[in-house]
């Protein structure tokens, strides 16, 4: 099954899409025949990028080189895209790169993640989704981790950031189900990316089981319209993989993984 994006309006955004997880929903994408405006703040990266999709797609694409971190980002991007109708918004950028305990990373860093995983995610979905429902379609895909289903050591202002996006695409939702807009929480686990590599890279650890995030992508797309919450994995529409075990043997658990591979 492929399911055609059009419908949802001829244009999509993917914030962080210039490799990883966000490079394969702009291809997914590009291959479903919707145009795309890809979100990055390394330029020769976006750009060649940017140039791919067009060779191997046919599709207009459009850069916008911004770091999702400031406080203006989502009131640019509004500005850059003003002129197109966006039916799809993919909140991708959302990975720590450097593993580190609470109090061994500075406070500056942990801020910088918390606007562009919590503040710079509800902007997007306010300012984009928001037009979404007024035309009556749409989809606003939420990128998580299965870091937000528990706390975890070296993970806690991450796995936060995490959670408040599951909560906040669960919730939009249960909104706006009814008005034609789709939304997905989309949660995933160890998946082959840059951003994956880099984290094995500071800490060492080998990479184990992991998705491919061509799969990952196809399959969110296929899935659109299944929310509010996407699983990667054996159980794509079930709870929590913790169940009814405590939360305080659910944080062990998680610290363990954290302190192995990540
Ligand atoms: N990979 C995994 O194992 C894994 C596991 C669970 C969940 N996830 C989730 O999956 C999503 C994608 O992860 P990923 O591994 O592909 O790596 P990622 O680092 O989240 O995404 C990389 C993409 O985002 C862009 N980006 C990163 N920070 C940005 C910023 N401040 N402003 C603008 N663009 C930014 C990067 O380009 P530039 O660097 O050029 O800006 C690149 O295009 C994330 O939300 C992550 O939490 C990943």
């Amino acid at each position: 099954m492929t399911t055609v994006l059009t419908g949802y309006g001829p244009w999509g955004i993917v914030a962080g899409g210039s490799d990883g997880v966000g490079a394969a929903f702009a291809h997914a994408m590009a291959a479903r025949g919707m145009n795309v405006v890809l979100v990055a703040r390394r330029v020769p990266v976006l750009e060649a990028f940017a140039g791919e999709i067009r060779a191997r797609h046919g599709v207009e694409v459009r850069t916008v080189a911004i770091d999702l971190a400031t406080p203006d980002a989502l009131s640019q991007l509004e500005q850059a895209t003003a002129d197109l109708e966006i039916g799809l918004f993919v909140y991708n950028a959302g990975g720590d790169d450097r593993s580190a305990a609470f109090l061994d990373k500075d406070l500056a860093t942990h801020l910088t993640l918390v606007h562009r995983n919590c503040h710079s995610v509800l902007e997007a979905a306010y300012r984009f989704g928001g037009p979404m429902v007024t035309r009556g379609r749409g989809a606003v895909v939420l990128v998580t981790s299965g870091a937000a289903w528990a706390g975890g050591a070296t993970l806690a202002a991450y796995g936060a950031t995490k959670a408040f996006d599951l909560i906040l695409a669960e919730g939009l939702w249960a909104e706006w189900r009814d008005s034609g807009v789709d939304v997905l929480g989309l949660v995933l686990g160890k998946t082959d990316t840059p951003s994956m590599h880099r984290v094995l890279d500071g800490k060492g650890g080998s990479l184990g089981e992991v998705a491919d995030p061509v799969d990952v992508a196809e399959q969110a797309l296929d899935h659109l319209g299944d929310g509010p919450t996407w699983i990667w994995g054996s159980n794509p529409t079930g709870g929590s993989p913790f169940g009814a075990m405590s939360r305080r043997d659910a944080v062990l658990v998680m610290s363990r993984g954290a302190t192995t591979t990540g």
